[in-house]
């Protein structure tokens, strides 16, 4: 499967990415994110597979493409046809407002596994702690604050001053941002995109050790597929806090509503793909660049099989007779 289907996943992030790059500071959020997932299910029904949507834009009844539990892929013309059964978890646009705005680090974002390999996570918030490689194991959800920093720090072998951490600027973050000040170390605060910092976290070199906060569950499924295959840790429990949250975990089959999952819950698959496009500049990928006679991406493709990361640096020329292909 991952040899198969893990370039043409490349497609289908960077086209989802050259659409929404196309909105970048247009001020709307929606429409971005519409175009990225009328590109990415475009694209992705031209490949031969099976698809199932597992994490997607929302329910059914929520969303007109990538809904949960919607058919992609070649297989929904050629129902008789062989092709790979694969789930796929997808956010056409991370960080949708970043790409409204102009501002760095939005993605577009796929993971992919076989049948029952990516947890189908519900839309709810989740509490969550990500680390690197190196930090594996160290790191508890239930810990204080300062303990967890104090156990990054002596993996790393620095101080707890030396570290940064990177955290949504959300008002319900205000006493976790007061501990990690306490107990010395730095903090980046973002305005979204909690699964792009969860990947750079996994990076050595990015300058980012940790991730800490509340973010969305589908994002920690999407987060715990890049980290499968790079190696590093997400810890994560589903907030429950509106009246009918329990009820609809119930209906998916959760149970133990304050279990911690750890990276393996969240994406068990034995075979896993995970495909990021930069639509605007980040931390690990530069945005989508239109010059007039084509087009560059930056996109990174990690599968756990062969334990490949590439990063890959595409250009889509125009179709014209006396175009001219650029080094940089
Ligand atoms: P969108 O891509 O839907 O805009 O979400 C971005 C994001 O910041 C995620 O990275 C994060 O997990 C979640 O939203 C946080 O949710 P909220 O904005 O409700 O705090």
């Amino acid at each position: 499967m991952e040899a198969e289907l893990s370039l043409e996943f490349l497609r289908v992030v960077e086209n989802a990415a050259i659409a929404a790059a196309r909105t970048m500071g247009f001020g709307d959020r929606h429409k971005a994110d519409e175009v990225a997932v009328e590109a990415m299910r475009k694209t992705m029904d031209s490949l031969q597979m099976d698809g199932t949507i597992v994490i997607g834009e929302g329910e059914r009844d929520e969303a007109p493409m990538l809904y949960i539990g919607e058919k992609v892929g070649l297989s929904t013309h050629a129902p008789k046809a062989n092709f790979p059964a694969v789930d796929i978890a997808v956010d056409p646009l991370e960080g949708t407002n970043l790409c409204a705005t102009g501002a760095a680090n939005a993605i577009a974002v796929l993971a992919a596994s076989e049948r029952g390999g990516l947890l189908h996570a519900p839309d709810l918030y989740m509490e969550k702690i990500v680390v690197g490689p190196s930090c594996k194991g160290a790191v508890d959800l239930d810990a204080p604050v300062a303990d967890n920093l104090k156990a990054i720090a002596k993996r790393l072998d620095r101080d707890v001053e030396d570290l940064v951490v990177i955290v949504l600027d959300r008002p319900r973050h205000e006493k976790l941002i007061e501990e990690i000040r306490k107990a010395g170390a730095r903090i980046r605060l973002i305005g979204d995109g909690d699964l792009s910092a969860g990947i750079s976290a996994a990076v050595v070199g990015t300058g980012v050790h940790a991730v800490m906060g509340t973010g969305g569950a589908p994002e920690g499924v999407l987060t715990a597929a890049a980290l499968r295959c790079l190696n590093g840790q997400i810890l994560g429990r589903l907030v429950v806090s509106k009246p009918n949250d329990a009820e609809r975990l119930e209906k998916m089959g959760v149970k133990d509503t304050k279990r911690i999952y750890d990276t393996t819950d969240l994406a068990p698959g034995k075979k896993m793909i995970f495909a990021c496009t930069g639509v605007t500049d980040g931390n690990l990928l530069r945005g989508v660049r239109f010059f007039g006679e084509g087009i560059r991406t930056q996109s990174m493709i990690l599968t756990l099989d062969d334990r490949q990361v590439r990063f890959i640096d595409s250009v889509q020329l125009e179709k014209r007779p006396d175009v001219k292909v650029r080094f940089n």
